[in-house]
């Protein structure tokens, strides 16, 4: 069933120079891009996107992170997209996630992470209405 997820390449991997290879992979694997900005997370935005973790030890330096330079939001398509891009996405730890995946390839982090891609349809829903209001 063709779905949509939201997905965000984080200020980390921007900065490295990895949203090319983060988008071609998406777009490999066949899954469509159906809205791509470039866009900054402001507090605000921070508080609403992670909702679940806003009173975890881990938020206020996540918050930092995720406020401190452009990120590459959008929304992506395709058979399952909710599923496959979390598979494609690997576990939240760098250090942990198998090679092949985003974050098993490229980071040691667990908080600098690359990318953050909806987990469920209800979070996709959420969050796509969060950043891409109109689509
Ligand atoms: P979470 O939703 O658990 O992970 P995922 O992105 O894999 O769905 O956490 C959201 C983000 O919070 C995660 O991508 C990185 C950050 N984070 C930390 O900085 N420290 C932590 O201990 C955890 C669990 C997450
Ligand atoms: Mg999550």
């Amino acid at each position: 069933m063709s779905e949509r997820t939201l997905v965000l390449i984080k200020p980390d991997a921007v900065r490295r120079g990895l949203v090319g290879e983060i988008l071609g992979r998406l777009e490999r694997k066949g899954l469509a891009l159906d809205a791509v900005e470039l866009r900054t997370m402001d507090a605000a935005l921070a508080d609403a996107h992670y909702a679940e973790h806003v009173d975890k030890p881990f938020y206020p330096p996540l918050k930092d992170f995720m406020t401190s330079g452009p990120l590459v939001a959008a929304v992506v398509s395709g058979d399952d997209a909710i599923a496959v891009v979390r598979l494609l996405t690997g576990p939240t730890d760098g250090r942990k996630a198998p090679g092949g995946t985003i974050r098993g390839d490229f980071g040691l982090s667990n908080r600098e992470n690359l990318i953050h891609a909806s987990d469920s349809a209800a979070s996709a829903e959420r969050e796509i209405a969060l950043w891409f209001p109109k689509i």
